[in-house]
């Protein structure tokens, strides 16, 4: 069973996912965000969830550092979509705004799920690794990410631009790690079979480590431009036009 098969928005992003394993593709995409500028307030909760995170898990990617950050990284999305149907209560009355806030909800929907599959699969494998270690690698992402949450809320109700600029930078730094991973472990991951109950669930077919990173590497990079672009087709009510 699969658990995007009819859905539009499923096929278009794995038909894209697909499309940016092509260096010069991404390379094309990547580029018109790659020196988006941030305001004041994303840039320093980026830096600190960036610094944190190499603190706790180290500067280079591994493993175990995904896993953590993996668990974080869905936090975002089930936010926005809890504060879009929480605004939805205060703006069912204008179509034009509920419909948009009906489209926020549905990206975060299907984001945070995308996001669930990374940290399934990724959990998976460290867990036959038998390396992970349950307070830093399980406990500390879990109670962040409750924090996470509610600032998240918040940021999102005061101002959605900020919500989706701190987003660009956690997932311009996942995809930044993800690739430097791949150039690092590449040939080791290619002799990795992965075969994973979750995956199939999702709908998303790979024969090795090496292509799920690659896979997990393009959402990243999807998710980043996509947080940018949300901000100027998902205006809210008190926005300037
Ligand atoms: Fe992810
Ligand atoms: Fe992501």
């Amino acid at each position: 069973m699969e658990l995007f098969k009819m859905n539009d928005d499923y096929v278009a992003h794995e038909k894209l996912v697909r499309e940016l394993n092509n260096d010069e593709l991404r390379t094309q995409y990547a580029a018109p965000l790659n020196g988006y500028k941030t305001g004041l307030v994303p840039t320093i909760l980026g830096w600190l969830l960036v610094t944190a995170g190499n603190t706790f898990y180290g500067k280079k990617p591994s493993y175990l550092k995904f896993k953590a950050v993996e668990v974080i990284a869905r936090i975002p999305y089930q936010s926005w979509e809890s504060a879009a149907y929480t605004m939805l209560t205060a703006f069912y009355g204008n179509e034009r705004h509920a419909i948009r806030l009906c489209k926020m909800a549905a990206f975060g929907r299907f984001a945070q799920d995308n996001e669930t599959m990374h940290v399934v699969v990724i959990s998976n494998i460290v867990q036959k690794m038998h390396k992970d270690a349950f307070f830093r690698h399980t406990l500390i992402p879990i109670l962040f990410s409750f924090f996470y949450f509610w600032v998240i809320y918040l940021i999102y109700m005061v101002s959605h631009k900020a919500a989706l600029e701190l987003n660009y930078l956690f997932e311009s730094h996942a995809y930044q790690q993800y690739n430097e991973f791949l150039k690092q472990e590449g040939d080791t991951l290619k002799q990795k079979p992965l075969v994973s109950d979750f995956l199939d669930f999702y709908g998303r077919n790979v024969k090795n480590e090496y292509e799920f990173f690659e896979s997990v590497r393009n959402d990243e990079l999807i998710h980043r431009n996509r947080s940018i672009r949300e901000i100027t087709s998902h205006r809210r009510i008190w926005d300037p036009a």
